[in-house]
């Protein structure tokens, strides 16, 4: 089938189970456990993923966008569904309609969901998002009571969550800043519950703080990239031996592979794609790859990446183009038109890994994985 494509993504659908299985225990019984699916399951495919994730073991589904909530719904995926992002007020309505849950912190939008329910006669589950730290999105915490109260007179409206999110759990050993928001979170909940709420689910643990911190778990943990079996950087898995934990064992789930379009022999001295900035040293043999930075093959990549072609490392040469890149195949034997080349994932013995695409462009495996174009085809292996 894959013949068809110039290129498409695999998904090792073992790994994802492997690395499912690992959250699923870190959870446990006490907590639930909720599956990021946003921004297509960090380039993975979101209803494949959401798919996957549900059958081994997640409780809920965690999206960004109203779209991304609808769209599960479309096919079919009826468990808890939990927008974290922000939805427009002329929008609630079909949230509502969706039964999906949302994250709030505006009085606008509770007041347009209050409207919204007594006028359809339907209900909402609401979550709380309580600014710790991380100045995003979030409630004061000098408002959070008064804001939790409006929602509880509200008909319709159920308060079922309350959440926060870490700022630099990932980006440091020293974890102090991430106890100080946790102490706020816990602060905060000590004041809601000495003042009568009973709100069911308490959650703020992303990946890093699922492996690192199981008193952050309260009863949900929201896992994104660890699922996907990338480690959230080298921080977190540095803080991991630091407090002697063995490191979770984690899979990475994505490959990305393109299809030879032609092959070429060029002489010595010749000048590779647009602004001629490499200049061939020997005579060459060039392939010519379908993948450019429209693809999600970021163009900073330029004369600094390898790809994998019968498990041998192709440099690239000259820079990444809009829909093509151009590797040097001179060293590796019987390179032919239509042969598969992997960008992203293992090859034999060899690997391109997320992160060391991430170390080439100073940025990190997240951006490097979802930002793999939506239209590229996913197909579970
Ligand atoms: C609100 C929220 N929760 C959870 C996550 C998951 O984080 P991670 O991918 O580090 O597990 C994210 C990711 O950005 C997020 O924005």
């Amino acid at each position: 089938m894959t013949q068809n494509f110039l290129q498409w993504v695999e998904i090792d659908q073992k790994a994802f189970s492997h690395n499912m299985r690992q959250f699923r225990r870190l959870a446990g019984k006490k907590s639930l456990l909720l599956a990021m699916v946003k921004a297509n399951a960090y380039g993975h495919g979101m209803i494949p993923i959401a798919r996957l994730a549900i059958e081994t073991g997640a409780d809920w589904l965690g999206v960004h966008s109203l779209e991304e909530g609808i769209c599960l719904r479309r096919e079919s995926l009826t468990c808890p569904i939990l927008v974290s992002g922000y939805v427009p007020l002329n929008r609630l309505e079909e949230a509502v309609e969706g039964g999906l849950r949302l994250t709030v912190y505006n009085r606008e939008s509770v007041r347009k969901l209050k409207s919204i329910c007594r006028r359809l006669g339907k209900s909402v589950r609401l979550h709380l998002k309580v600014e710790t730290g991380t100045y995003r999105q979030g409630i004061p915490l000098r408002n959070v009571f008064s804001f939790a109260d409006e929602i509880r007179k509200g008909k319709g409206l159920i308060l079922e969550g309350i959440s926060s999110h870490f700022a630099n759990i990932e980006d440091t050993t020293d974890h102090s800043y991430a106890r100080y928001q946790k102490k706020n979170f816990q602060e905060v909940i000590d004041e809601l519950e000495a003042g009568g709420f009973d709100i069911p689910i308490k959650h703020m643990s992303c990946t890093a703080a699922a492996i690192l911190f199981p008193e952050t778990y309260f009863n949900m943990i929201r896992t994104g990239i660890g699922i996907y079996g990338l480690w959230p950087s080298k921080e977190t898995y540095l803080s991991c031996l630091l407090q002697k934990r063995r490191p979770l064992s984690l899979k990475p789930v994505l490959t990305w592979k393109a299809r030879i379009a032609q092959i070429k022999k060029v002489p010595s001295g010749s000048l590779i794609g647009y602004g001629c900035t490499y200049k061939t040293t020997r005579k060459t043999t060039l392939a010519v790859v379908p993948v450019g930075y429209y693809d999600g093959y970021s163009r900073r990549l330029s004369n600094q990446s390898y790809v994998l072609v019968k498990g041998i490392r192709a440099p690239l040469r000259g820079r990444v183009a809009m829909d093509f890149i151009v590797i040097d195949v001179t060293d590796i034997p019987g390179v032919k038109q239509e042969d598969e080349v992997v960008l992203i994932g293992r090859n034999g013995e060899e690997a391109v890994t997320a992160d060391f695409l991430a170390s080439l462009e100073g940025t990190i495996n997240y951006e490097i994985v979802t930002r793999i174009n939506p239209g590229i085809p996913r197909i579970i292996v």
